[in-house]
């Protein structure tokens, strides 16, 4: 994180919080369920055999165990930054002699150069504190051919929340989410080829303010921006919060909206997708195809 930067990460406090989140992670990460599902549905639409797959930011390890499960002949990687989401992964992936836990920070894997060809990575992305750095490595580590898809968070994430914030203080307590083409712009700086990206918005609901914090809370999304408040939020800021957010209240429910960027590139040299006409791409057909469940 730069100096200054009140929006600036702590990948150590990042740690600390997904470890005390590990054990309600799955109870409270439904929108988190849903991306990766659809990241995994899309998947199946590249066909092809990785021999090293990577699950970058497994979590509790939902996605290592589809991957594992489609890949029969890969080695899968789960790889995370808090050690109690790899002994949940551990649980979860059950005995699996090609499963290997490895407990380290996106930008800076300890992984060799080109020896991943498929690496996936969900949510995790808007938790690194350097994207450039994150995806150096993701090209570093990429083998010729090897492919890159991945979800984050663009700007308008918890857009209410952060919005009922600001009527309260002047503190950061909602991360700063990269914009997609600035998503994309990083691929590109990092020699990663053909970057595509879309976004998705998601509106999850609740009863009231509290719901959502315990939700946060419970998924290990805590405020640790360097800006963030000192100390615990107040009875009276909490209260100031639940009035500022109610004018968001729609049909008896107040909405959390989250924008959800789709990603994906390949390594350099990778035979780039014919363009057709702007904003489409013709891919060979031989290059795509549906696997069976
Ligand atoms: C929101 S969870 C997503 C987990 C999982 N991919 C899923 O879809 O449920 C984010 C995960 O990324 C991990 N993480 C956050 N920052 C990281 C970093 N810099 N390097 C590696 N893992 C990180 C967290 O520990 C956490 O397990």
């Amino acid at each position: 994180m730069s100096e200054g930067d009140a929006y600036g990460l702590d990948a150590r406090a990042v740690g600390r919080s997904f470890d005390r989140a590990s054990a309600q992670y799955d109870d409270a990460a439904v929108l988190q369920k849903q991306v990766r599902e659809e990241l995994l549905d899309r998947l199946q639409l590249v066909a092809f055999e990785p021999r090293v797959v990577v699950d970058l930011g497994c979590g509790t390890a939902h996605a290592t165990r589809a991957l594992r499960d489609r890949y029969r002949a890969a080695r899968v990687v789960a790889i995370d930054l808090a050690p109690r989401m790899l002994a949940a992964a551990k649980e979860r992936m059950g005995w699996f002699r090609r499963f290997d836990r490895v407990q380290a920070d996106a930008t800076r894997l300890p992984l060799r150069a080109g020896c991943v060809d498929l690496l996936y990575s969900s949510l995790m992305l808007q938790w690194a504190p350097d994207l450039d750095a994150a995806f150096a490595e993701v090209r570093r580590v990429l083998a010729p051919r090897g492919y890159f898809t991945f979800t984050t968070f663009g700007p308008d994430t918890l857009g209410e929340l952060r919005a009922a914030w600001a009527e309260v203080d002047d503190y950061v307590h909602v991360n700063r989410f990269v914009d997609m083409h600035e998503v994309g712009d990083a691929l590109v700086r990092a020699g990663l080829a053909d970057p595509v990206m879309d976004v998705e918005r998601i509106t999850v609901t609740y009863a009231d303010v509290r719901g959502l914090m315990r939700d946060l809370k419970s998924i290990g999304a805590h405020n640790v921006a360097a800006g963030r408040p000192p100390g615990l939020t107040g009875p009276g800021r909490l209260r100031k919060l639940e009035a500022a957010y109610e004018r968001f209240r729609r049909d008896g429910r107040l909405p959390a909206t989250y924008e959800v960027v789709y990603g994906q590139a390949w390594a350099p040299g990778h035979e780039p997708p014919k363009r057709a006409r702007r904003g489409e791409a013709t891919i060979d057909v031989g290059s795509i195809g549906r696997r069976q469940r």
